[in-house]
């Protein structure tokens, strides 16, 4: 489905519903049950991550946009005038509205699983940004999906990859990702990434087990987005948020517990919980510089620059391709 109207146009790639319930099940079916974090993100679970964003023990994006807002001119001297600004998972727009300032791309494409966000953020800032065209594509960018390259018109490209979304993907799997991004930025292409930092796990235990309970209510919407969208019928007070820090991953895992043995309806199949068993529902890498630095030359990609906060508790790192 496409649809357009004067600066802007709306592109929908989703698969549809049914590809949903096959990952979900493929997922719920393994030993270590397993969700893809992408579910959190119907609109109520956006707004639940809105409200992280402003939490007190929630650091990342009050430290990125404070780089953002600080950098923005150097950053948008590199990425050069009349590019195409390529966003992923384009969230909170605060720090894209700060890049987007000095930079004045020719082009912006919005690429993101929530329709309601999505279209929200793409149309706030066409109104903002009167000279920049805007493209929202709804996709799951964690698969393989083919951007309309008609609409990314002839400027120089760079992806932006802001909030350390990259940390829910493995680091095999976050090098993948950008392998596959390559051949579409081209040579003298270009990545801006938001990178969370390692640090003293008491920082990042908290930062993911608010004393609001507003991570624990994200992380159980999954199962209500589950239950409204594939007629399941999980017990959102039969499980509890789990979120720790596990130093030798360098990640913060996230797990829903059953509270109870409890068999749950899924689309005309039983699942079974244990007592105390866990559903993964998300892995959130940290990375020193010299880290990332390494796996995004491991997919191609030249270290240009990067940036830290005054508190040195996020990055944001910029790639060339050769
Ligand atoms: C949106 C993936 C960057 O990993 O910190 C926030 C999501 N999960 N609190 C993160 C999240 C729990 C967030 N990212």
């Amino acid at each position: 489905m496409v649809h357009s109207s004067g600066r802007m146009s709306f592109h929908d790639l989703l698969p549809p519903q049914q590809s949903m319930l096959e990952e979900v099940r493929a997922g719920l079916d393994k030993p270590q049950k397993e969700l893809s974090p992408k579910f959190f993100y119907d609109a109520h679970g956006c707004e639940l991550f809105d409200a992280i964003c402003s939490l007190p023990e929630y650091y990342p994006t009050r430290a990125e946009l404070s780089i953002m807002r600080k950098h923005a001119a150097p950053m948008a001297r590199m990425l050069g005038r009349d590019c195409t600004l390529i966003e992923i998972g384009c969230g909170n727009s605060a720090k894209t509205r700060a890049l987007l300032k000095e930079l004045e791309p020719r082009v912006f494409v919005a690429v993101d699983i929530a329709q309601a966000q999505l279209e929200a953020s793409c149309n706030a800032l066409a109104d903002s940004f009167p000279h920049m065209r805007v493209v929202a594509v709804r996709a799951d960018f964690a698969r393989d999906f083919d951007l309309p390259t008609v609409e990314l018109g002839t400027g120089r490209r760079t992806l932006y990859f802001p909030g350390s979304t990259i940390g829910n993907f493995t680091p095999s799997e976050a090098r993948d990702f950008l392998q596959r991004w390559a051949p579409l930025l081209g040579a003298g292409g270009g990545a801006l990434i938001g990178v969370d930092l390692e640090k003293d796990p008491a920082v990042l235990n908290a930062a993911y087990n608010d004393a609001q309970g507003i991570t624990a209510e994200f992380n159980l919407n999954v199962l209500r987005n589950i239950n409204r969208e594939l007629n399941a019928d999980f017990d959102l007070a039969a499980f509890r948020h789990v979120a720790r820090y596990c130093a030798a991953e360098g990640r913060i895992e996230m797990h829903l517990e059953s509270l109870k043995a409890q068999r749950v309806r899924l689309a005309g199949h039983e699942l079974e919980f244990r007592a105390g068993e866990t559903i993964h529902t998300e892995n959130s890498y940290k990375y020193e510089i010299a880290k990332f630095q390494a796996l995004a030359q491991a997919a191609g990609f030249e270290s240009r620059a990067n940036w830290t906060d005054d508190d040195h508790l996020f990055s944001v790192h910029y790639f060339t391709l050769p």
